[in-house]
């Protein structure tokens, strides 16, 4: 149960400087690789965020010695004595990125017992292509209790995957880095944290050429070792940021970014009249009036993101005119458009396509945060609100933004979060 909201003053403009933090679903990814070494890797540039302290409590289980120093942004793991091969239901349906340790385990000991993962709720979000990809390098799979077992020598294999998927091309490219032989996978995904991940593989010795393009080859090797390594920074939070400053009509410098990661989301803000500039690794982001309604379609990259289409819909909740909102990646992933009507946004939904019809203001409201990305919808649209909004469910949006409100309040906004109680009829009541 929540116990506490996140209460936001609308109508400020942010204004100033801030820092983008280092990449979410890369360091979710990075950190279980590390069980593929024999020694201890250092990892520089993680985000403060929930998903980061569930990951350590799943490798701590495992038996790893994880040393997290959150102000400093870096975690030193050592796999060397791990004390099981295992990851009870109660760990791995709180995160996503726990299906990671299926990959990185059967690589390096041949074993793993894993739960279904968790994560969003964005509709069915099934993980056959990674057990295809696990069956082809020869793992035996099948399920015990429900939890998934896999176990076998693994040898390099041709995979073709049958849909384009981020989380699959991973962790078949971490079950690979040890397998004897090659590995071909086509049909992969190219984010930037496929290459993030295969970089710091490589720097510890594994063999993968071609991340980044569809076509992945790995030459499995018979050890890797230990090596620091610093994860790129947040491609999505850098678009969040980005669009929470044109949503509130206001002027942001953000620094430590890849602008080029950025390209699709730049394109989209400039045709709606927004001013984005960048340079080395700085992106600004103005509006000064108001801007235009679009057309967006979610793509794999570099295509446009799915995990920014949320926020987004928030901005185009004010455009003029009306949008027309495509969501080719998840089935469910709408439902922060429920919550937006309630603050007076106009959305229609028709299947995978909702339609936003501009409205000249927003108002403040309780809303409920459905998930990670609808919740920082929710934060952008409680940002351009008159009066004051309650995002109730707040956690979730924890789970994957680091310390998101300091950084807007640093940039003029006024969000807190309040403590609830419940009264006796079970309703939530602020203390
Ligand atoms: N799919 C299958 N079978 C599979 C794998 C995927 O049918 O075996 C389908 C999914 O159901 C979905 C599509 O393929 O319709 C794409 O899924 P993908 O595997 O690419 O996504 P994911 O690995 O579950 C990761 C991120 C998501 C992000 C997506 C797409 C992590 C931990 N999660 O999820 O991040 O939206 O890729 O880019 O990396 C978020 O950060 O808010 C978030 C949801």
């Amino acid at each position: 149960m929540p116990d506490y909201k996140l209460v936001i003053e609308g109508g400020r403009e942010l204004r100033g400087e801030t820092y983008v933090s280092g990449g979410k679903n890369t360091s979710l990814a990075v950190v279980p690789a590390t069980l593929l070494a024999e020694d201890a890797c250092q990892i520089e540039n993680l985000p403060d965020i929930e998903d980061i302290r569930v990951l350590i409590q799943i490798l701590r289980h495992l038996g790893a010695k994880v040393d997290w120093k959150p102000e400093q942004k870096q975690m030193v793991v050592d796999p060397s004595q791990l004390t099981s091969n295992e990851v009870p239901f109660k760990l791995s349906q709180r995160m996503r990125a726990s299906y990671y340790i299926m990959g990185a385990l059967l690589g390096r000991y041949g074993y793993a017992k894993v739960g279904y993962p968790g994560g969003c709720d964005l509709g069915s979000r099934p993980i056959d292509q990674h057990l295809k990809g696990f069956r082809a390098l020869g793992a035996k799979i099948y399920e015990e209790n429900g939890m998934i077992v896999l176990e076998g020598k693994l040898k390099g294999a041709n995979i073709n995957f049958d849909m384009v998927t981020v989380g699959g091309t991973i962790n078949v490219m971490l079950a690979a880095c040890r397998a004897q032989g090659d590995t071909v996978l086509t049909n992969c995904a190219r984010e930037p944290h496929i290459v993030d991940t295969a970089n710091f593989l490589n720097r510890i010795g594994a063999r993968i050429r071609g991340a980044g393009t569809d076509t992945i080859r790995i030459r499995g090797v018979s050890k890797l070792n230990g090596a620091p390594y610093t994860v790129i920074p947040d491609q999505i939070e850098t678009g969040t940021l980005m669009i929470a400053a044109a949503a509130t009509r206001g002027d942001v410098v953000l620094h430590g970014c890849i602008p080029t990661h950025m390209e699709a989301l730049t394109a989209k803000l400039l045709e709606m009249g927004i001013l984005v500039t960048s340079q080395d690794d700085i992106i600004s982001v103005q509006l000064r009036q108001g801007h235009r309604a679009i057309r967006l379609s979610t793509q794999e990259y570099p295509g446009f993101p799915t995990d920014l289409q949320q926020p987004m819909s928030a901005l185009l909740t004010r455009a003029l005119g009306t949008s027309e909102v495509i969501e080719n990646i998840f089935d469910s992933r709408f439902k922060h458009l429920d919550e937006m009507r309630k603050m007076g946004a106009k959305s229609t939904i028709n299947g995978k396509i909702a339609y936003i019809e501009g409205v000249p203001e927003l108002h403040g409201a309780p809303v409920t945060s459905p998930d990670l990305r609808g919740g920082a919808a929710l934060v952008i649209a409680g940002l351009m609100a008159k009066g004051v909004t309650e995002i109730y469910n707040p956690e979730t949006i924890a789970r994957g933004y680091e310390h998101l409100e300091s950084k807007l309040n640093a940039l003029g906004s006024v969000i807190r979060r309040e403590p609830i109680i419940l009264n006796g009829n079970g309703h939530a009541n602020t203390l």
